[in-house]
C-alpha cells in the first residue's frame, strides 16, 4: 500500500481524471460517476472509482504544484493506473482567451523545481500522451467546443512577483499557466503510462488587468470539460 493513497492494485480503475482540488473530485465522483466508492482520504487526497456510461473509472486529487502531483501520479502508477488526465483550471496567456475556454495541453515547459530534480538537470520537454490529445480534440470538436491546443506551462508560484509574467510566455506560444502538468507528464513518461491534461481558463493574463471567473462561470466551464475529459478516457 502506498504511503500517500492507502489503497490497494484494483482499487482503481486504469483510466483516472486527475484535478488538483478534492471537492472537485468529490463533485465529479457523485455528479458524473455510477456506484463511486471512496478509494482514498488520506490527507484529504480524495480518491473514488465508479463507472461512467458502464466502464471502470477512478478521480483522484492531484493537490496542488508539481512536488504534490508528482507524489500522486507516482502512486496512481504503482496502484494499475494506465491513463491519467489532468483537469483543471489555468490562467490563460493567450490574448484571444476568454473565461471559461478549453485548453487541450499539448505539452507542459516545467518551470518548477520537481521535474528539473526528477531529469537531474537535463533539458527536457514533458509532452502529453498523442492519443489522449487526438481523442480529447476530436470529442471537444464533436461538442461543438472552442478549443485551444498547443502548450502550457507548469509554474511552481500562482502569485509570480514578475510584473509581466505572461509576456515572455505568450511570445513562445504559450497559451496558459498551470502548476501540475509537467510533473504528471513527466513521471507518466518514465513509468511508460499515458497522461494528458484538459484545463478551464478561470483567468486571463496580460490583458489590461487580471481578470478572475464567476464562481457560477467556473462551474459552467468545468462541468462541459469534466464531460469530454470522460468520453477521452
Ligand atoms: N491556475 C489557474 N490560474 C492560474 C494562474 N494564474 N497561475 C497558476 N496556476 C493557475
Amino acid at each position: 500500500m502506498p504511503v500517500h493513497l492507502r489503497a490497494e492494485p484494483g482499487d482503481y480503475a486504469e483510466n483516472v481524471l486527475v484535478p488538483g482540488d478534492p471537492r472537485r473530485a468529490r463533485y465529479i465522483a457523485e455528479t458524473f460517476f455510477e456506484g463511486a466508492k471512496l478509494v482514498n482520504e488520506e490527507r484529504g487526497m480524495l480518491g473514488y472509482t465508479g463507472t461512467y456510461k458502464g466502464k471502470p473509472v477512478s478521480v483522484q486529487t492531484s493537490g496542488m504544484g508539481c512536488p504534490s502531483a508528482a507524489i500522486v501520479t507516482e502512486e496512481l502508477v504503482q496502484l494499475g493506473a494506465k491513463n491519467l488526465l489532468r483537469v483543471g483550471t489555468c490562467g490563460g496567456y493567450n490574448r484571444e482567451m476568454q473565461l471559461g475556454d478549453l485548453v487541450i495541453a499539448t505539452a507542459a515547459t516545467p518551470q518548477d523545481g520537481t521535474v528539473l530534480s526528477l531529469t537531474q538537470g537535463v533539458p527536457y520537454s514533458p509532452a502529453a500522451d498523442f492519443k489522449l490529445v487526438h481523442a480529447a480534440f476530436h470529442a471537444a470538436e464533436a461538442a461543438g467546443r472552442k478549443t485551444f491546443l498547443g502548450p502550457i506551462v507548469s509554474g511552481d508560484l500562482f502569485y509570480d512577483p514578475t510584473e509581466d509574467p505572461g509576456a515572455q510566455w505568450s511570445g513562445l506560444g504559450v497559451l496558459a499557466v498551470e502548476m501540475e502538468a509537467a510533473a504528471i507528464f513527466t513521471i507518466a513518461a518514465m513509468k511508460g503510462v499515458s497522461a494528458g491534461c484538459l484545463l478551464t481558463v478561470s483567468d486571463t493574463i496580460g490583458k489590461e488587468e487580471v481578470v478572475r471567473i464567476s464562481d457560477e462561470d467556473l462551474k459552467r466551464g468545468v462541468d462541459e470539460m469534466m464531460e469530454l475529459a470522460l468520453d477521452t478516457l
